[in-house]
């Protein structure tokens, strides 16, 4: 067991802050950044564990990557240039990590073996060994759908057309990152558009990709083989997922009003703060700008009377991760919030729809789940909700930050255990919660 944290009752949280940057495009730029020629600086990457794991596997390929004055730098030697055998990739908690890097290997003449902690090797890997061995990657035991997984890629990737059955951006990078190497078109046709960080990242370094709606609504992108990509130096925008924590506790927590900065504001990731608005939150976005082909703005949130609402399930992908913390939202809403279509939650760093289930119930907030669904009956802004009681995080940063955000607006404190997985993906969460007034404690 890590450390562990009290959240207790706050009020007036207040201030102008900035979040870490963006786990996705921090994993991401280190990545693309290894298969550019020559070097790139990184500004703002996020040094969570998720994303220095995704740094430590590409030093272990041969990456010279290092930080001189808050700057990263890649040097990338081209795509699918990675040579060896009997690697051991450690990627921790990161599913994207682990998965991106297996798209990496895809494409180039190495085999190695990824591994991952507990809550990671439970998490299905079938969903991209599919793909990967159409690419005519070998795998030890195809049939494995866990990790520890023993890949062999290949320098000459077959050019494949995959029909993929989830809307899941690691997937679809997995098989970009692959196709990167091949000599023709790789196509990934995903049910709904999932974050498109990948393919914005490659398009400014100067790939061809092509994204369309088919006539069944499905989505197709293609990347063109082999591109020409420039090594052009980039700068990360902060991560909308970790701002949801501190502007939701703001909404919640009475006489509240706070500033995020510089926030990612791509529309395959504000799904939350749509949901939130719909529910009568006070948000509202200023200085909308652009950054390395992705749209920014700062974010204000200031406490609001929520009402319930029925999430649309269009908008699932542009929110998957955060359905835990609008759980807590719909708790101080007035009627009942309804989210469909979320299956995939039980696929996370631990299964989400079971463990919000599990805390909320035990604060006597009533929920009806589902295999893929959840509805939470908000108890209203003016209800007491009780305290006094003790979750475990499960391995899962978003479980336990989200129970941490709860603790502010009950009647008696929250104790959340194995905290330090916030580490994953939000490692300042407990300075900047502090910084706006959020009355947080180690134990
Ligand atoms: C991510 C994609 C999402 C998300 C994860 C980060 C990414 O997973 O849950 O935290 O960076 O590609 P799926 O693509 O599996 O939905």
């Amino acid at each position: 067991m890590t450390n562990s944290m009290y959240s207790n009752k706050s009020s007036n949280l207040s201030g102008k802050i900035t979040v870490p940057g963006d786990k996705s495009i921090s994993h991401r730029a280190l990545i693309i950044g290894s298969l550019l020629t020559g070097k790139i600086k990184i500004k703002n990457l996020l040094e969570s564990e998720d994303v220095i794991a995704t740094a430590e596997a590409l030093k272990s390929l041969g990456i010279n990557i290092n930080k001189k004055n808050n700057i990263w730098e890649v040097f990338g030697n081209g795509i699918g240039n990675l040579t060896g055998s009997n690697f051991r990739l450690d990627m921790g908690n990161s599913g994207t990590g682990s998965r991106l890097i297996m798209g990496l290997i895809g494409g180039s003449d190495v085999e190695a073996t990824i591994l991952g902690d507990e809550s990671l090797s439970k998490r299905p890997m079938k969903r991209i060994i599919k793909p990967l061995l159409e690419t005519g990657a070998i795998f030890d035991d195809p049939n494995n759908d866990n990790l520890p997984i023993r890949i062999r890629g290949t320098k000459i990737p077959l050019p494949i057309e995959y029909l993929s059955p989830v809307a899941s951006a690691q997937i679809k990078s997995c098989i970009l990152l692959t196709g990167l190497s091949s000599t023709g078109n790789t196509s990934i046709i995903e049910p709904k558009l999932s974050r498109d960080h990948t393919e914005r990242m490659l398009k400014y370094f100067g790939a061809k990709i092509l994204t369309t709606q088919l006539s069944d609504a499905t989505w197709k992108i293609t990347l063109e083989g082999l591109p020409k990509l420039n090594a052009f130096d980039i700068e990360i925008p902060s991560d909308p997922s970790s701002a949801a924590f501190p502007i939701v506790a703001s909404i919640i927590t009475p006489n509240s009003k706070i500033k995020v900065l510089n926030v990612c504001i791509n529309d395959l990731r504000i799904g939350l703060y749509k949901s939130l608005i719909d529910m009568g939150a006070n948000i509202s976005f200023s200085n909308k700008r652009e950054l390395n082909g992705e749209l920014i703005a700062d974010i204000t949130a200031s406490y609001s009377l929520l009402k319930g609402t029925k999430i649309p399930k269009s908008r699932v992908p542009s929110m998957i991760d955060e359905y835990p913390i609008l759980c807590i939202a719909a708790v101080k809403a007035k009627g009942s919030t309804v989210m469909e279509g979320i299956e995939e939650l039980r696929y996370k760093e631990t299964d989400r729809i079971a463990a919000m289930s599990e805390g909320l119930s035990l604060m006597g907030i009533k929920i009806d789940e589902n295999k893929d669904s959840m509805v939470i009956h908000g108890k209203g802004p003016d209800s007491l909700i009780k305290g006094n009681l003790t979750i475990n995080s499960k391995l899962d940063h978003r479980i336990a930050m989200s129970f941490l955000c709860m603790g502010l607006i009950t009647e008696e404190s929250i104790k959340v255990e194995d905290t330090d997985t916030i580490n994953s993906s939000f490692p300042s969460f407990f300075e900047i919660m502090k910084k706006i007034g959020a009355r947080l404690k180690y134990a």
